[in-house]
């Protein structure tokens, strides 16, 4: 794993922004793995500040977004399709048809997900994902279980992600229990992974994805046996190391 520790947020989005805007010069037809959250804020504002300098160009490009919740309108302030609009897509000039999410609301949720990972397949696979960390280890909303969820599905929440969440909600009792998630299997299969983690909390399920067992009770130690994985981390996330 290649690790970087950097002094500031700041720093990391400037980081994180030229590696994902790297990808799109390389390749401009690139499929891009998206999260949400704090964590990517600040490279997607590098991002839009990259194309806006006309240094890139995001028309070719596919996205998949890694997860979604589920009962909860696309258009809610709290929705995932929401948040990328806001923070990504409605500032850059990536075409509508090529930004793809899993539907939290679809009516056969086994179908929705068969579908997604078909859709990824056909797309020619993810070029690199971007991830973040939960601070129980979850990535995407691939929560701690006693096994690997491989593909795509659905998953009740933990409390403490529930918890970690429910600072964009007005209260505790808004936030979803279920999400439509990306499955450890779907996410692994992406050629370059870029994983972020920001703050002190995020220090122990760091340390556990870098030299800690690879455990389900950790789903992101699983990045171990990836080939290509960037950890970029500030002082905090990094402070067990
Ligand atoms: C969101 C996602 C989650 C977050 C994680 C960290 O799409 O996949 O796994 O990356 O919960 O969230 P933040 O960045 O808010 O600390």
């Amino acid at each position: 794993m290649n690790v970087l520790v950097f002094d500031t947020e700041e720093q990391i989005g400037v980081a994180a922004g030229y590696y994902m805007c790297g990808q799109v010069l390389q390749k401009p037809d690139s499929v891009l793995g998206l999260a949400t959250g704090s964590t990517p804020l600040k490279p997607y504002a590098h991002m839009i500040d990259l194309y806006n300098e006309g240094a890139v160009d995001f028309s070719k490009v596919t996205t998949f977004n890694l997860d979604e919740y589920c009962k909860l309108d696309v258009n809610d302030k709290n929705s995932y399709h929401k948040f990328m609009h806001e923070n990504l897509f409605d500032h850059i000039n990536i075409p509508e048809e090529n930004i793809n999410f899993l539907d939290g609301n679809a009516e056969d949720m086994d179908k929705e997900c068969k579908e997604y990972e078909e859709k990824i397949k056909k797309a020619g696979g993810i070029d690199i994902q971007l991830l973040g960390i939960g601070s129980n280890g979850h990535i995407a909303f691939n929560e701690p279980a006693d096994s690997f969820q491989r593909w795509s599905h659905i998953v009740a929440l933990k409390e403490s992600t529930i918890k970690d969440n429910s600072r964009f909600f007005n209260s505790i009792e808004e936030v979803p229990t279920h999400a439509v998630t990306m499955g450890i299997g779907s996410i692994i299969q992406a050629k370059r992974i870029l994983i972020i983690a920001l703050g002190e909390h995020k220090a122990k399920a760091v340390k556990q994805v870098i030299d800690g067992q690879v455990t389900p009770q950790c789903p992101a130690s699983v990045l171990q046996f990836h080939k290509d994985v960037t950890l970029m981390l500030d002082k905090g996330a990094a402070s067990l190391l």
